[in-house]
């Protein structure tokens, strides 16, 4: 198989891509990372010795000549788009590159596909385009969309995309809606690293709210094996939604951490909270269950331990990734937050 992978360079793309290449000997794979503050290429550095079968390129999904030259010739048997600007905070303070990419980028992908016939194309969404919930139910792929934030309603602009490609023009996609991932590589403005560099530099553990807030947490490794299911067996036309089974409060999660760390919950600081900010994410993740085998395998606890051990291993990383533009963001969005 020859795949397109699509913002590989960032926390997902990185996994799946190292995932991928390691399962299947006979894959080979073009990643097309544009390299913003998200994205390092330094995180697959050592690939880039095993050319022809990993290949970087340094471009925007947007960039509808060069996506045309990656896929001409049947050069391409499948894409998977990780390709977004992701994170909530950023798309308060500013929309518009969330617009570019998430949705424009992506209808740009899904029309160079399209043209050059690509035979399976995967778009990898997120269970935010579905909104929030109470304290009861959970997610399925019949619950409407309903985004609060800038971010989730690019996302749910490209879903909406994407189903109209199928439906208007037969267009092999599917589409995958994930739960909060954790695990190797994730950026430090996410939560759980984003507690880990303020813990370990005994600095204050910012929580939005009440820090009653709910994620189910999934480690990424679970995510990127349902990805491949998605590949390998999705519906044309589909969405399948994936889960960690691991609901847990934010304030939950980052007491585990600070015990994991041996560090005191005086820490944790509680912030003014994030504006729309979504109560609880649950996942039904039984379609995917059912018609492609998917099951995470890894609980909670466990993946916990084993992400802070891939911190702690990688400190080099975390200081490498943290640039002046990241320095920047970080300062005026929580100076505004104190
Ligand atoms: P990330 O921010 O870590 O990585 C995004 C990558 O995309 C970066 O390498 C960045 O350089 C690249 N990129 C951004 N704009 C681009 C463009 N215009 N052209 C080419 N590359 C571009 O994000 P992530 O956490 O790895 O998320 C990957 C995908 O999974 C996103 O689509 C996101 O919406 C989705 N998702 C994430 C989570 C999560 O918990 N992180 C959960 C569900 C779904
Ligand atoms: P985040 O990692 O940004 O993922 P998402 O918003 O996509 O779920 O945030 C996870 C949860 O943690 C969310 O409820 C917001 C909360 N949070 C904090 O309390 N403090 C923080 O500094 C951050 C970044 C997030």
């Amino acid at each position: 198989m020859k795949l397109l992978v699509t913002g590989g360079c960032g926390f997902i793309g990185t996994n799946f891509i190292r995932l991928m290449l390691g399962k299947h000997p006979d894959w080979s794979i073009v990643n097309l990372d544009k390299l913003t503050y998200a994205g390092n290429r330094l995180n697959l550095a050592d690939l880039e010795r095993d050319e022809p079968r990993y290949r970087f390129i340094q471009g925007d999904i947007g960039d509808r000549e060069l996506i045309m030259d990656l896929l001409a010739d049947d050069a391409v048997d499948a894409v998977v788009n990780f390709a977004a600007e992701s994170h909530v905070d950023r798309s308060i303070d500013d929309p518009s590159p969330f617009l570019t990419t998430n949705v424009l980028g992506a209808q740009n992908l899904f029309e160079c596909a399209r043209q050059r016939r690509v035979g399976r194309f995967v778009h990898i969404s997120t269970d935010e385009v579905y909104g929030t919930l109470g304290p009861d139910g959970r997610f399925t792929e019949a619950t409407p969309l309903a985004p609060n934030s800038p971010y989730s309603a690019s996302k749910a602009g490209a879903d909406l995309m994407a189903r109209a490609y199928f439906e208007t023009y037969g267009f092999p996609v599917i589409v995958t809606r994930c739960s909060n991932n954790y695990g190797p590589y994730q950026f430090p403005e996410k939560l759980i690293p984003l507690m880990y560099l303020a813990a370990t530099a005994d600095r204050p553990l910012p929580v939005y709210g009440d820090g009653l807030n709910v994620r189910d947490w999934i480690y990424v490794d679970d995510h990127c094996l349902g990805v491949e299911l998605a590949l390998l067996k999705g519906r044309e036309g589909q969405a399948y939604n994936f889960g960690g089974d691991a609901e847990e409060t934010n304030l939950a999660v980052v007491k585990t951490l600070l015990a994991i760390l041996d560090k005191p919950e005086s820490l944790i600081t509680f912030v003014g909270d994030r504006p729309g900010h979504d109560r609880r994410y649950a996942m039904d993740y039984s379609l995917a269950a059912r018609d492609l085998g998917f099951a995470p395998s890894l609980d909670f606890a466990t993946g916990l331990s084993r992400t802070i051990d891939w911190y702690t291993a990688n400190a080099k990383w975390l200081e490498q990734v943290q640039s002046g533009e990241y320095q920047r963001f970080m300062e005026s969005w929580y100076e505004a937050r104190s």
